[in-house]
């Protein structure tokens, strides 16, 4: 049968086509001021809604009284309640797998740009400074052989400790809500508390969800259990760490640097505290940013959708126990 769907993100010709031989498609290429009240009014009878990057909380699906699925193009399910949405009986997918290397790579870049002071260096030789053989004063950190603590084990954090400890020769800590034995048995890597790895990890970085339990999980306390000098990364969500926090631990020296793709707000703040330090490296949430990689996430939440508006979801469900109840 063919439904109406709300795209609310630009995506490629051939994600477009994919929906549209099945169903109706509105497309918004993003939702901002300008066009939200069309957005609210286009949901009215959709049935199916597919996008990113835009909080769908009641205040939306409210609006939205047929809709039965919902296929977010990324594996983050931050924007959203599951609870709230299976007791409307809407079907939750989002796309794991698919990003789990490029934001792997987003996560060793930042170790690598912060201990080795490399977007520092760089604007070093652009702004013409580089007029002799540099100093001490230019050096940064080793990275291989230091110790990584990963602050949850899930599967990017599994490809992070793979680099790690396979090409970097690192040992691995990590927490996790359990013990990873897989992850134990090929990288060495160690379980252990969170207190324990902020106190022995050179390289504390975290790819744990935003869930009501991490938000604010590295404030001040847990900061200052860090050793000093130590390099923080954050791939996951901005408000998992108190960036006030950070930044006190940043300008009272203590931590080398931080390399961050998240913030508590996006954009961050253009006169944030954080982007006056040289040592920290600030991304604009690149994680999965790459073509290959976001194409593959459309694909994989088109397909999401289709599957789960022809009553077939069996895969990158989110809340299960809503499909009893969807009418196929
Ligand atoms: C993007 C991400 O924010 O998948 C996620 O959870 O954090 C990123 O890949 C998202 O895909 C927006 O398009």
């Amino acid at each position: 049968m063919q439904e109406k769907i709300v795209l609310y993100k630009k995506v490629a010709d051939d994600v477009l086509a994919m929906l549209q031989q099945a169903h109706r498609v509105v497309q918004f290429d993003d939702i901002n001021a300008g066009n939200r009240e069309a957005f609210m009014a286009e949901l009215k009878d959709a049935t199916g809604l597919i996008g990113a990057s835009v909080k769908i909380d009641a205040s939306v699906l409210d609006h939205a009284p047929r809709l039965k699925a919902i296929s977010t193009i990324s594996v983050g399910i931050d924007q959203f309640d599951p609870a709230d949405l299976s007791k409307r009986g809407i079907v939750l997918l989002n796309t794991p797998d698919v990003l789990t290397e490029t934001t792997a790579d987003t996560g060793f870049a930042l170790i690598l740009a912060t201990a080795r002071r490399v977007v520092e260096m760089a604007d070093y030789v652009r702004q013409g400074r580089w007029t002799h053989s540099i100093g001490e004063d230019c050096f940064g950190t080793d990275v291989q052989g230091k110790t990584l603590g990963i602050v949850g084990m899930g599967r990017i954090g599994g490809a992070i400790a793979r680099r790690a400890s396979l090409g970097f020769g690192m040992p691995v800590l990590y927490n996790n809500r359990r013990p990873d034995p897989a992850a134990e048995k090929a990288y060495g890597a160690r379980f252990c508390s969170l207190d324990a790895l902020l106190q022995s990890a050179d390289f504390v970085c975290v790819t744990v969800p935003l869930t009501p339990e991490t938000h604010g999980m590295i404030g001040a306390q847990e900061l200052a259990q860090m050793r000093p000098g130590a390099i923080l990364i954050n791939i996951s969500r901005g408000s998992i760490i108190d960036e006030t926090a950070l930044i006190s631990a940043l300008e009272n020296g203590r931590l080398r640097g931080a390399g961050l793709d998240v913030f508590e707000r996006e954009p961050v703040a253009p006169d944030s505290r954080l982007l006056k330090m040289p040592n920290v490296v600030a991304l604009p949430h690149i994680g999965s940013a790459t073509h290959e990689t976001r194409h593959g996430m459309a694909v994989c939440a088109a397909q999401n959708l289709l599957d789960a508006l022809s009553g077939n979801a069996t895969r990158n469900v989110v809340n299960p126990e809503v499909l009893t109840r969807l009418p196929a």
